[in-house]
């Protein structure tokens, strides 16, 4: 049996997988078993916003590897102090809980929510929101086709329209702690609200006192060209949950907040035998000394506002795009097509992209991308779009 066959026989059948095996990768490219090379933007989903393999990761996680993997959250990890500290100062929370998943880092901000509401218990999120796969994130997350085989769910969520404050006015009770929302919806189609919408949804939170929590697992790190992707709309969230690029490819996941909301969590209320252990917070160490950094994250508006100019050029030529969205490098089109065969055909020009939310492309390179390379996609992807 070839690895293809041997990964259908012995992996579980939860991903529709290409039949393809990748074994190296370096920068924007990724090679698979057969020595194919293809140029990736679609990033481990959004993971490898540096790049495969990392120079600074790898040598961090070389070096640490040699030290100490993994302790215990019974005492104190040198770096996951260091990362909790960069991360506090590059943003507006106070302390940092360390997970190892997206869908992890939002339980634990379900469950601050929860405890912080002392008796309140209710969380609206959005529809075509998407919080991960663990029950608490799967009932958070505003779409039906993920949550309807895994009845029942857990009590306490309401789903609004995205950028729709008056269904939210109307949706808040008494029972109601907290808004969870993804400042840019990335699985849900690369959406972007208005940013009057969620300063109005800030004001609401404060009128109600409600604990706002925005969901940066996807749009965090630079991505959007910003730190945050909140520091695009003028707003000041209570609580943020990251993972994805956090650590530069290696498995991890962070949630932030406030003093005032932290110390809802007592010794008991929550753990994670692996959040933050000694190789994944340096891992994340190293991947935030550099996607913290304004000089590089001044490059990412720069590329993102090159690549959105040059899709727009080729929507003149092909009008089955009919919308070119997003901030940075977190990037959309919306087509009147049906997108999958474009996915196929420039798979088969050697580049990966893929589709989200029905008929939006998503464009979510590394970071580090070049002009060059962002030149080579939209080559590919107008071959793709007149074949
Ligand atoms: C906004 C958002 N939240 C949460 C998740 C879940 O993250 P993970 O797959 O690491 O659990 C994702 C994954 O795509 C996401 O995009």
């Amino acid at each position: 049996m070839n690895m293809v066959e041997l990964g259908m026989k012995y992996v579980m059948n939860t991903y529709k997988r290409l039949p393809k095996v990748f074994v190296k990768g370096e920068g924007s490219y990724i090679w698979d078993s057969e020595g194919n090379k293809y140029l990736d933007f679609v990033a481990g989903i959004a993971v490898n916003s540096l790049g495969h393999c990392p120079q600074v990761v790898v040598e961090a996680i070389k070096e640490q590897a040699e030290k100490l993997i993994h302790c215990s959250n019974l005492y104190w990890i040198e770096p996951q102090i260091k990362l909790a500290r960069v991360l506090v100062e590059n943003s507006c929370w106070d302390q940092a809980f360390f997970c190892n998943s997206g869908t992890e880092a939002n339980e634990a901000a379900i469950k601050l929510a929860r405890k912080w509401g002392n008796g309140r218990y209710e969380i609206i999120t959005m529809e075509q929101s998407f919080h991960g796969r663990t029950l608490g994130s799967l009932t958070a997350t505003g779409q039906e086709k993920y949550r309807k085989a895994f009845r029942p769910l857990p009590e306490g969520f309401k789903y609004v329209p995205y950028n729709d404050l008056e269904a939210l006015k109307e949706a808040i009770s008494d029972k109601t702690c907290a808004v969870m929302l993804e400042p840019i919806q990335g699985e849900g189609g690369v959406n972007v609200p208005s940013p009057q919408y969620l300063q109005g949804v800030e004001a609401l939170c404060r009128e109600h006192d409600l604990l706002l929590i925005v969901d940066e697992v996807q749009t965090g790190l630079g991505r959007t060209g910003k730190a945050f992707g909140y520091q695009n709309f003028g707003i000041t969230p209570d609580i943020l949950t990251l993972a994805k690029a956090l650590g530069g490819g290696f498995p991890i996941g962070a949630m932030l907040a406030k003093a005032h909301v932290a110390k809802s969590f007592v010794p008991g209320d929550h753990a994670a035998t692996f959040g933050g252990n000694p190789l994944a917070t340096a891992a994340a160490l190293a991947a935030t000394s550099v996607l913290f950094d304004s000089d590089f994250l001044q490059t990412v508006v720069e590329k993102g506002e090159y690549f959105r100019e040059k899709l727009t050029e080729l929507q003149k030529d092909y009008p089955q795009i009919t919308k070119v969205k997003g901030l940075g490098l977190m990037i959309g089109c919306d087509l009147a097509v049906d997108p999958q065969p474009i996915v196929e055909k420039c798979l088969e020009l050697g580049v990966f992209i893929n589709a989200v939310g029905g008929k939006v492309l998503r464009f979510v390179p590394p970071l580090t991308v070049t002009k060059e390379e962002i030149d080579i996609v939209v080559e590919a992807l107008s071959k793709a779009l007149s074949a």
